[in-house]
């Protein structure tokens, strides 16, 4: 294992760039911590709750398809670009390109972008700090006697303002903070010790799922396509759901794969990433259509599923407000790895572009993201305290949280995504692209390398693309 300030492991970097910005002590250090990036309330909250909007199994298929060929190509993209450019996302399209076609507006788009991305994000992850807490309180016990009273609970809950806002609040605090102490203690450890158990635990979910009696309706739901019913919405909702599952497509991957060492092999990296985050999402989907079913849940009852689902599973269950409470804990750290990962960019970009010191950085960029987020929390639902404000969307006027969703998700990361791809076959070589993604102790010249090439040059483009223009004018709302 190699020790971070050991300078015979870093030959092959003349200026030991290592020493100055920081980096991961190991390869498993930064798959782990990609994995921690990916792997959050995208597969346990928003991957359920929108293949049930959806209709089910026709949308996964499309889903997988898309996280092959769109948002896996694009991820390596990102790799690529980032190890090359060892520095911010800006830095790295400004390092890496020779023409004068200003690339590096890229990279400020995904900074943008994360500020939006996170100021809803916290807002989740609030949600689930509150019903970490409210198991522990043994809050869940009354769900088990009335199935509507958790959907009550829950809507009243998110729609209260304050309290939410002050969840939302503790998120960002904690989220600045481990920024604060910069990226090996922050993300590392938290990533390495606790991603594990979580997976433990869905698969201990899943099996009790398994055995209700909704298993087959929702089993039959998750995985008997019905291609009628599937719509332009529900491709869209595919396509920009695998950028947001895999942090892809505003710099996250950029930033990350920036403070990896040169013999790691970032296919083999990606695939990895893709693959895990992939298994998490189906996971959480099979634990919690069998109970939407068993309890009579209506599939596409959007951003409240997880919460109205699982705790009346942990209600009826034996030691179910510790369990509750263990498993709220253990997605909210999910979710905590990944909103650093929406941040860090951010943070990274001050610090390497624009000279502040990092502390300042992680408190500016923190606070930033809560003022705008304030706005997102208090417009959820529509008896939100600003769930009356529309703002104009192609396809309808959406409130403050749909809108920082749905114009991240839909529109801004596949943009940034296809930006990326085409820095990568106009602004570069390819042989020096393939290269990079073999790594030093890789083959460069292996087919999958060459296929990944292909694919991420002009498969994923014209897709992006063409979803992409469906997106802008708004005929995804029209059968
Ligand atoms: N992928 C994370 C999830 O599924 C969310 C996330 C983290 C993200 N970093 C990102 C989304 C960067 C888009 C871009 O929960």
């Amino acid at each position: 294992m190699a020790e971070p300030h050991d300078h015979s492991h870093s030959q092959q970097d003349p200026i030991d760039i290592w020493h100055v910005r920081g980096h991961f002590a190991t390869r498993v250090g930064f798959i782990l911590a990609a994995v921690g990036s990916a792997v959050g309330l995208g597969n346990i909250w928003k991957f359920p709750y929108i293949m049930g909007e959806n209709g089910g199994a026709a949308f996964l298929l499309v889903y997988l398809v898309c996280i092959a060929f769109l948002g896996l190509p694009v991820m390596l993209v990102e790799f690529v670009i980032g190890r090359a450019g060892q520095t911010s996302a800006v830095g790295s399209f400004r390092k890496l390109s020779t023409g004068t076609f200003p690339w590096w507006l890229n990279g400020l788009l995904g900074v943008f972008t994360g500020f939006l991305i996170l100021s809803f994000y916290s807002t989740v992850a609030g949600w689930i700090l509150f019903y970490m807490l409210h198991a522990i309180r043994g809050g869940f016990a009354e769900f088990a006697t009335d199935e509507a009273t958790a959907g009550a609970f829950f809507g009243n809950w998110i729609a209260g303002g304050t309290e939410p806002v002050v969840y939302q609040f503790l998120v960002m605090l904690m989220t600045g903070f481990i920024i604060y102490f910069g990226i090996e203690k922050g993300i590392e450890r938290a990533a390495k010790l606790l991603m594990p158990l979580l997976f433990l635990m869905l698969g201990g979910l899943l099996i009790n799922s398994l055995l209700s009696d909704g298993a087959m309706e929702g089993l039959k739901f998750m995985f008997r396509p019905d291609f009628g019913n599937l719509s332009y919405k529900a491709v869209l909702d595919a396509l920009g759901h695998s950028f947001f599952t895999l942090s892809v497509g505003m710099g996250a991957m950029i930033t990350y794969a920036s403070y990896v060492n040169k013999d790691v092999h970032l296919g083999k990296t990606g695939l990895a990433v893709a693959g895990l985050d992939t298994l998490i999402a189906l996971l959480a989907g099979i634990t919690i259509f069998p109970i939407v079913f068993a309890y009579g849940v209506e599939p596409g009852s959007g951003p409240g599923l997880l919460f109205v689902t699982l705790p009346e599973v942990f209600a009826r269950m034996p030691l179910g407000s510790f369990l509750g409470a263990v498993f709220f804990f253990l997605v909210f750290i999910a979710a905590l790895t990944s909103a650093i990962s929406i941040l860090e960019p951010v943070v990274t970009w001050m610090v390497d572009d624009l000279n502040i010191n990092r502390h300042i950085a992680a408190f500016v960029a923190a606070s930033t993201v809560f003022l705008i987020g304030i706005p997102a929390t208090l417009s959820v639902t529509s008896d939100s305290p600003l769930g009356s404000v529309l703002i104009p969307f192609p396809g309808g006027s959406l409130g403050f949280f749909d809108l920082f969703d749905k114009l991240t998700s839909v529109f801004l990361l596949p943009l940034g995504g296809l930006i990326s791809c085409l820095f990568m076959v106009f602004a570069w070589k390819r042989a020096s692209a393939m290269a990079e993604l073999a790594g030093s102790t890789g083959n460069a010249g292996h087919i999958l390398v060459a296929v990944w090439y292909r694919i991420a040059a002009f498969v994923a483009p014209l897709g992006i693309a063409t979803i992409l223009i469906y997106s802008v004018f708004g005929l995804v709302n029209k059968p």
